[in-house]
């Protein structure tokens, strides 16, 4: 089957590949490989011994800590910057097979990282931006944080190959430099591609997840009565243990709770750049070979048919009459993409975002401030995020 989004990308100039030597899993000429390999190390969940919902919930217990120190009044800002460290500390258990603290300079150097490639974009836009004396996208210090990342990732790798088992690879750089020793393959020799890969899945996997997490925040103080439903499916079939991926199949409001947060929030309204490999014809329109173009995803959030009153948030649009949640099927709604560049890590996000609520929504009740709602329409940062708004955290203990 002829794929539904031409599968090249472009490059540029300022990701951690260079236009002329395009590198890493996104942009790289090696993708197929690349991808395919990393889509392996996150299927075996991180490899070693425990899956990846043991690392989401070792992750837990660590989050839950920091959320119970957000006393009084809290700023978005402040419960993004803590889910960041979380879903950072999974795909760092993946990558390097430990966490960081959330205190630990390197993670705030790869929490930064994506804002340097934010500022980076806009000053492609407008070029003149990196000239100006003044500094207005705080270049200066968004590389200082680009190269903390960038040389951290370095050291593990530098790090990983010392005590590297190749039968017994720990975490995705073993499996990256065990597949480069056991199979001869050039592509796994080169640690250009290694440290490009590593970037451009925290590129891809960070943001995305804490900014989707934060919406979720936003519709649970907006949407009261959909949280004491959650809280009271989670009471019926959870109860007071950790919650696991299988318990979502019996939480039928809470996954419609998480569809339709993904679909409201829209955090990826666009794909990301597609490259045409051959000249297409598309309703009539010559795409010749090379252009440039993107999917546009916001278009399946809103699409009337589909989803009428779109711009209501309505968990309960996906129950049947019995109640039991329905999946949205093909391409009704995308969120990941679709294809063979879709979202590689479309299974983590989904699993890392119904852990982190049900666990957060079991621990605590979150309300807004006052009678007032947060402001439903977003702001496109690197993905479309909730304006900042404030809350309160409750201990359910
Ligand atoms: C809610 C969370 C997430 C959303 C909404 C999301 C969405 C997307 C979208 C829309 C794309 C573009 C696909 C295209 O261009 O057609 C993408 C690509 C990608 N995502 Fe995600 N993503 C999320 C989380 C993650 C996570 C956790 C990871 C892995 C750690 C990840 C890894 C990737 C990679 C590697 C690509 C590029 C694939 C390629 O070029 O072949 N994403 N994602």
């Amino acid at each position: 089957m002829k794929p539904l989004l031409p599968i090249g990308r472009i490059s540029h100039p300022e990701l951690p590949s260079s236009p002329e030597k395009p590198a890493g899993l996104i942009f790289g000429e090696n993708w197929k490989e690349l991808r395919r390999q990393a889509l392996i190390t996150l299927k075996d969940h991180g490899m070693g011994k425990s899956g990846i919902e043991d690392k989401i919930v070792e992750e837990t217990e660590y989050l839950l800590q920091r959320l119970s120190s957000l006393q009084g009044v809290q700023d978005s800002q402040a419960f993004k910057l803590t889910m960041s460290g979380a879903v950072s500390n999974v795909i760092n258990q993946t990558i390097f097979g430990r966490r960081l603290d959330y205190n630990n300079p390197n993670l705030e150097g790869i929490q930064q990282f994506e804002g340097f490639i934010t500022a980076a974009a806009r000053s492609m836009v407008l070029p003149l931006y990196q000239y100006w004396p003044w500094d207005p996208l705080n270049l200066k210090q968004l590389r200082k944080y680009f190269e903390t990342a960038q040389n951290f990732f370095k050291s593990e790798i530098e790090q990983h190959k010392k005590s590297l088992d190749v039968n017994e690879p720990r975490d995705y750089i073993d499996s990256f430099l065990a597949e480069g020793i056991k199979t001869g393959n050039s592509v796994f020799q080169n640690e250009e591609d290694l440290q490009s890969s590593i970037s451009q899945l925290y590129l891809a996997g960070h943001d995305t997840s804490s900014t989707t997490l934060t919406w979720a925040l936003l519709f649970l103080i907006n949407y009261p009565k959909s949280q004491d439903i959650i809280y009271e499916e989670i009471q019926k079939t959870v109860g007071s243990r950790s919650v696991s991926w299988k318990d979502r199949e019996e939480m039928h409001y809470t996954q419609g709770f998480i569809h339709e947060v993904l679909r409201c929030g829209g955090i990826a309204g666009n794909t990301l750049p597609h490259k045409c490999t051959a000249d297409t014809v598309i309703g009539g329109h010559i795409i010749p070979e090379g252009s440039v173009v993107f999917g546009n995803l916001y278009s399946t959030f809103h699409d009337e048919s589909v989803f009428p009153d779109s711009y209501s948030f309505k968990p309960e649009r996906y129950l049947n009459d019995e109640g039991k949640f329905v999946k949205p099927t093909g391409k009704q709604m995308l969120p990941f993409s679709i294809g063979k560049r879709g979202c590689l890590g479309e299974g983590l996000a989904r699993t890392e975002i119904f852990m982190f609520l049900v666990s957060i929504v079991q621990h605590f009740q979150a309300k807004s401030v006052g009678d007032n709602k947060a402001a439903e329409e977003g702001v496109d940062i690197f993905t479309h995020s909730p304006k900042p708004f404030k809350f309160t955290l409750a201990s359910r203990e």
